[in-house]
Formats: structure tokens, C-alpha cells, sequence
């Protein structure tokens, strides 16, 4: 299958040849009038030079959030890591997909099919298989030091992490042990990715469970020292009651939702078979995922709104143009981040600054 890698990430190569040998070494940051200081935002202690950023991914490693910080995001935050090496998944890692409108509900149960090049960055829609791997910590550290070093007054360093066991005790101190480590490593903030699938409960992701997840944050809260904890969700399926969820996350002791991640769904490719073989589910993103991940946003808003949560609320989902932040900051986010859409558009934060001034 031919196709156009995205400018920031070549899909045709792992993910460590791309962490060693990043594409984007011929994108040269335009020069940016930063607004003044009196116009930058309060974001969980942190003075902050604008309300959008980089959601995790490939290229949100140190080399990446270098680059990106330069291009205009302010709010960065590191791919999600592990307390010791994980290997990804095989490739293909990422396809392109053939929908070039945006998904409702009723569309998450049907297949959607893969295709051999994106519409246009635009339209971008793509669903990823990488299995969260995570390099070697002695690698990770000296990688999160420098995405730290690499930040501009005015921008934030938040870093993903993940954990895993065999019982909820083992999976909580896990997380918090990963999150100390990032802490350590200069995160000025931590995500507790939960939106992964969760060997507790076989194929349901972490935050459906409201006694994990409570007791995964607290664990964290307890290690880091009340250091800065968000969240990581995914969308919820009706059955489940999200006010009870983020108030089980306001009770532990996290300071903010991060929404939506990739949605998961099943992809067929051009001889019908699954996409990325016996991976039969994958995460989708991009611009079919936008309308879902703001309907989950608003309804967030209005939780955090009515039971007086004072979660900090960070929307991401689906943004590929910068009209697209602002239709999140207006629904009630806090910030706005965009992962696919930067990837095949890494001059986007830089446009929506320009629209700004
Ligand atoms: C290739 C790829 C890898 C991703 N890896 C991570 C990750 O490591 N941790 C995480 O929390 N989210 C990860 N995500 C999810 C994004 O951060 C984001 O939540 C999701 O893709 C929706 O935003 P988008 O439409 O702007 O891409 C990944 C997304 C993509 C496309």
C-alpha cells in the first residue's frame, strides 16, 4: 500500500526510527509575536502563553515537543510512557482512513475502511495500533529532560503515563511509580492515561471502572506529593454514569479531564481483511472524531458546572483547522489540543496565533 506519511512522523518506519531519525528536519518555525503577558492564561498554577498545545503521540517525544514549542503550542505534552521498555506493536502502526465526514454514534459500531492517502490535512483520518510502547527509562529521562530544556517562557510540560498489573494494588502503584519517575524526569505535570485497555477488567479501559479509578489516583496522589494530576478519558458508553466518574476523579485528588482519546473501532482494508491483522480493534482520529469529542466535552462542562468539581478541562479531538480550538474553548474547555491535525499540519498553532492577532 503507497501512501504520504505526515510531515512530523514517517508511518512507513517504527516508532523508534522515528524517535532516532525524525522527518522534520526541514521545517523551519516561522517567528512568532507572543501576546503580551498580562493576556496569558492561569492553567493549574502555571502562567501559560495561550490555550492550545499538543495532545500525546509519536512525535511528542523530545525531538517533537522541541520543534512544536517553536511552531506555536504551549501546552506539550510527552507521549505516554511506561515504567520500563515496551516494545510497539508491529507495523503497520497507523493507516489512513476512507471517511471524510464526521462519525456519529450510531456509526461506532460498523467498520470503517482503510485507505492508500489522506483526502487532505483538512480532512485527515487516520486510526493508530501502537500497543503504548515506552523506550528504555534511562533513555526517557534524558529524552524528558530535554523536551523540558526545549520549552519557551509560557509553556508547560504535561507527561503521559501509564501503569499495569495484575491486581488493582499492582496497576495504582505502577501508575504512581511511573508518575514519580516522570515528576523526577521534569514533567510540570502529569496525564494518567486510563483511556488503554485495562488487564483487570479483559478489554474494558480503566476510567469505566469508578473504584480503579479512584484508587489509581489517590495511590498517584499520595506518591507525586500533590503534584498536578490530570486524566486521560475516552467517550463512555450510556450504561456507564459519568458524573460518577468525575467525581470519584475530583474525590482522589486529580486536578483536570483530558478529552476525548482516539475512539476505538474496527477497520477493514482494501481485501477486506482487518487493518492491522489480528489487532481487530484501533484507535481513531482526526477530523471524523471532532462532533463526538465535543459533545463529550460540553457534557464535562456542565458536570463539572453543576457539581461544583472545579476540574480543569482539556479538549482534544478531531481539530484540523484553527477555527477548531476555539469551537472547544467555546463549548467550556479550558484549553484545546490537537494531535492528528498538528502531525499532518504542524503549522497549525502557528496559523491560529496569526487569526488571534
Ligand atoms: C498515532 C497516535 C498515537 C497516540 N498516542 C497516545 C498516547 O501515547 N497517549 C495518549 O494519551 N493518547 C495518545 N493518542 C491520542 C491523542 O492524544 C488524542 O487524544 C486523539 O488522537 C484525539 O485527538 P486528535 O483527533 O487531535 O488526534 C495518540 C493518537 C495518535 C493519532
Amino acid at each position: 500500500m503507497s501512501s504520504v506519511s505526515s510531515p512530523l512522523y514517517d508511518i512507513h518506519k517504527t516508532f523508534e526510527e522515528n524517535f532516532s531519525n525524525p522527518p522534520f528536519s526541514s521545517i523551519i518555525p516561522p517567528s512568532r509575536q507572543f501576546s503580551p503577558k498580562n493576556n496569558w492564561i492561569r492553567f493549574l498554577d502555571y502562567s501559560i502563553a495561550s490555550r492550545i498545545g499538543a495532545a500525546p503521540c509519536p512525535v511528542t517525544t523530545g525531538k517533537g515537543i522541541a520543534l512544536l514549542a517553536r511552531l506555536g503550542f504551549d501546552i506539550l505534552t510527552y507521549k505516554t510512557i511506561r515504567r520500563r521498555a515496551y516494545p510497539c506493536h508491529s507495523l503497520p502502526n497507523i493507516v489512513y482512513l476512507d471517511k471524510d465526514t464526521v462519525l456519529s454514534e450510531t456509526d461506532l459500531k460498523k467498520p470503517l475502511h482503510a485507505r492508500a492517502n489522506p483526502v487532505s490535512a483538512e480532512k485527515i483520518a487516520i486510526s493508530n495500533s501502537f500497543g503504548n510502547g515506552s523506550l528504555e527509562p534511562e533513555t526517557l529521562v534524558n529524552d524528558i529532560t530535554f523536551a523540558k530544556s526545549a520549552l519557551l517562557e509560557g509553556q508547560i510540560l504535561i507527561v503521559s503515563v501509564y501503569g499495569e498489573g495484575g491486581t488493582l494494588e499492582d496497576t495504582a502503584t505502577e501508575f504512581a511509580e511511573t508518575a514519580l519517575f516522570a515528576k523526577q524526569a521534569g514533567a510540570d505535570v502529569i496525564e494518567l492515561n486510563f483511556s488503554c485497555p485495562n488487564l483487570l477488567k479483559k478489554g474494558d479501559p480503566i476510567y469505566w471502572d469508578t473504584e480503579a479509578v479512584y484508587k489509581i489516583i489517590s495511590c498517584v496522589v499520595n506518591r507525586i506529593d500533590n503534584f498536578p494530576v490530570l486524566v486521560k478519558l475516552g467517550l463512555l458508553p450510556e450504561a456507564y454514569s459519568l458524573s460518577k466518574i468525575l467525581e470519584a476523579i475530583t474525590r482522589a485528588g486529580a486536578r483536570g479531564i483530558s478529552a476525548i482519546n482516539s475512539i476505538s473501532m474496527r477497520v477493514i482494508d482494501q481485501a477486506q481483511q482487518p487493518a492491522f491483522g489480528e489487532r481487530i480493534f484501533s484507535g481513531v482520529s482526526g477530523n471524523p472524531i471532532r462532533s463526538l469529542a465535543l459533545q463529550f466535552i460540553k457534557k464535562i462542562v456542565h458536570i463539572n458546572h453543576e457539581k461544583k468539581l472545579d476540574l480543569v478541562i482539556i479538549g482534544i479531538g478531531g481539530i484540523t483547522l484553527p477555527l477548531h480550538f476555539d469551537e472547544f474553548l467555546n463549548a467550556g474547555a479550558d484549553v484545546a489540543l490537537v494531535a492528528t491535525g498538528m502531525m499532518w499540519n504542524p503549522y497549525l498553532a502557528f496559523q491560529y496565533h496569526q487569526q488571534q492577532s
